[in-house]
Order: structure tokens, then C-alpha cells, then sequence
């Protein structure tokens, strides 16, 4: 190539680039805090920012997390969206008035569980998923072992499993709520807390994240994880030796959400991908990335490795009741004093 060629070469490149960056830029920005696996988070912000050209900055946080930094935030807010994780804190996040009230004109394409959480937080929170708690464990370690595979709540207490079960956090982490509002709902408050007190020796840590269970049961570390049954079916799929199964007592379970923060600086891009996040060619992206939660639109197709919902013992679960600021602060206290406190 010629001095000149290799020139005009340069020249178009950078112009192309330039006419790109600017396109991008025209479109804006928008600033997401993402409560899903990061991969799935990843494949979501590319597909926006592909769709639309509006630049996506994103950034993976456990429910409890997302819900301290909006609240610290809400002065100055730094995000638009808050998409993914248990909705049982954007209740408690839309009581505090940190969440806009948004009508997307998808809303009438979703499961009535999804427009629950819509009309619960009075337009401020919108279901996108829905998934079931239960256990993940390492079949190789328990045939090791010559050890029986948990089937219900009970079983975790059996001296097999003493500091063999990990679990999170309750104060960070979405999952853990929801499994601590599911014991209380199951069994009654003090016999749901007595259950927990005496699951605690059990217990060899409390993640910061739902997730981290299943990766340390994937990997050998714990014999049980106490998950989403879908972060489960992951690890399977990925070729690890565990396998998922839902208590028999019955188990709780998740409505995934999505929210736009009140006083958000992106607001017409908020809109965008919140309408977009609804539709079935967005929620497809969660099965294309291993994610294996039930999806919000009736019209998407609900991947074939997903745990089926209705074949699953699911509790009542109230998320009114256990989404409001009051009773989650009572629990997650109780929980601090009570179980984390206490020692093995
Ligand atoms: C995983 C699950 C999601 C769940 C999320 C909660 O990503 O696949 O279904 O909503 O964890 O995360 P957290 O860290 O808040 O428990």
C-alpha cells in the first residue's frame, strides 16, 4: 500500500469510528445495576447497546447491595435501572420512594405474577422472571460419602451436613431473603427461626451473593448449597456433578424485578430498555446465556431446562407482606441478632 493509500486508510477508519462513536453518543447513555449472573447481565447490555445504540454502563450487585447504594444515592442518583434480582426489596425500595412509577405498554403481555408485582408497588416495580428455592448438591461428594441426597428442610440438620451447607447472606443477598421469608412463612416466625438457629452449625459460610453457593457446590467445597434451583441447573448443565431438588416441606420463590430509580438522569433510555427487557426477544437472551428462570412474557418461550413451577410444592408466598420496609428491617435484625450472632 502507498504512503497515500495507507493514509486514506487511517483517515477512513478514524472517520468511521468517529461517526460511530457519535451515532452511540446521540443515542445517550444509561447506567444499570444488573441482579442476575454476570453473564447474562453482559448479554443484555450488548443486545441494548446494539438495538439501540445507546451506550450501556452496568455493573452486577446482590439485591440487598443494590438496594443500600440506591437509597445512598437518592440524593444524586447514579443509576437508571435496577433490572434483575428478587423483587421483595424494590417493594421495600418503592415504600421508600426510591423507585418511578412506569407503565410499560408490555405490561399487558405478562403473567399475572409479574403484573402483581407492578400493582404491589404501585407501579414502581415490574416482574421479569420467576424461579424456585431449593438445594443444589454435589453427587460425587455424597456417593463418596455414602451420603443420602437432602430432600426436605429437615434433612439439612441431619449430623452428615454439619458445616456442609452454604448459604447467603440475608442483608445482601436477595436469595437469602427470600429463603428467610420463606421459613418464617412456612413454619411460623419463632418455630421458622428456631429451624435456622439450629441450621447455623450447618452451615460453613454465608456468601455475600444467592449465587456462590452453587459455584462452591460445583466445585466440591460444600456438600449443599441453598439457592435458586435455576443457578442449579446451570452448574449441571456446565458438566459438574450436582443435581437440584426443591424441599418437601414446600419452598418459596422469587419474582425477579425490574425498576427505574426515581430522579433517574437517563430517563428516556430507562423507558427504552425497560420496554425492550420485556419483550420475548429480549427475555430469550436469559436461555441463550444458561439462565434458566421463568420469563415474565407469556409469549417468550420458557427454555426447556427451566425447573417447571407447577411441579414444584410452592408456598403462598406474600410478597405484600414480607416486601414492606418494616417487616424486611424486622427480620433481617432478628436474623443478625438471633442466627449470624450466635455462635456454632
Ligand atoms: C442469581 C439468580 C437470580 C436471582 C439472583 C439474586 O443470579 O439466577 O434468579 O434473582 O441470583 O442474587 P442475590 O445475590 O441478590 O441473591
Amino acid at each position: 500500500m502507498s504512503g497515500l493509500a495507507k493514509l486514506s486508510a487511517v483517515a477512513a477508519l478514524l472517520g468511521s469510528s468517529l461517526f460511530v462513536s457519535t451515532g452511540a453518543h446521540a443515542q445517550g447513555a444509561l447506567t444499570v445495576y444488573c441482579g442476575v449472573q454476570e453473564e447474562w447481565c453482559q448479554a443484555m447490555s450488548v443486545a441494548f447497546q446494539r438495538a439501540t445504540g445507546v451506550q450501556v454502563a452496568l455493573t452486577r450487585k446482590s439485591a440487598g447491595e443494590t438496594l443500600a447504594q440506591v437509597r445512598a444515592e437518592a440524593s444524586n442518583p447514579k443509576a437508571d435501572i435496577w433490572w434483575g434480582g428478587p423483587g421483595d426489596p424494590q417493594l421495600q425500595a418503592s415504600e421508600e420512594g426510591l423507585l418511578a412509577a412506569y407503565e410499560s405498554p408490555n405490561l399487558k403481555d405478562l403473567h399475572p405474577w409479574a403484573v402483581s408485582q407492578f400493582k404491589q408497588s404501585k407501579g414502581r416495580s415490574v416482574g421479569i422472571y420467576a424461579g424456585a428455592l431449593g438445594f443444589i448438591y454435589n453427587t460425587d461428594e455424597l456417593k463418596k460419602r455414602k451420603i443420602a441426597a437432602p430432600k426436605c428442610w429437615s434433612d439439612l440438620l441431619k449430623p452428615e451436613f454439619k458445616g456442609e451447607v452454604q448459604t447467603a447472606n440475608p442483608n445482601s443477598s436477595g436469595t437469602a431473603y427470600t429463603s428467610l421469608a420463606t421459613l418464617v412463612q412456612l413454619f411460623g416466625e419463632e418455630d421458622g427461626f428456631s429451624y435456622m438457629k439450629k441450621l447455623h452449625p450447618q452451615v460453613n459460610q454465608y456468601t455475600k451473593s444467592g449465587i456462590a453457593p452453587a459455584n462452591a457446590t460445583a466445585r466440591g467445597e460444600t456438600l449443599v448449597g441453598l439457592i435458586f434451583i435455576h443457578d442449579g441447573v446451570t452448574q449441571k448443565i456446565n458438566g459438574f456433578p450436582v443435581d437440584v431438588a426443591t424441599p418437601c416441606e414446600g419452598t418459596g420463590y422469587e419474582i425477579g424485578s425490574m425498576a427505574i430509580i426515581n430522579g433517574a438522569k437517563n430517563l428516556d433510555n430507562a423507558k427504552k430498555w425497560y420496554d425492550w427487557a420485556l419483550t420475548p426477544d429480549a427475555q430469550a437472551i436469559a436461555g441463550q446465556n444458561k439462565s434458566y428462570q421463568v420469563p415474565s412474557n407469556k409469549k417468550s418461550p420458557i427454555p426447556a431446562e427451566a425447573p417447571r413451577l407447577a411441579d414444584i410444592r410452592l408456598i403462598d408466598y406474600n410478597f405484600q407482606k414480607y416486601g414492606t420496609a418494616d417487616e424486611r428491617k424486622r427480620l433481617l435484625t432478628r436474623w443478625d441478632n438471633d442466627i449470624r450472632a450466635s455462635s456454632n
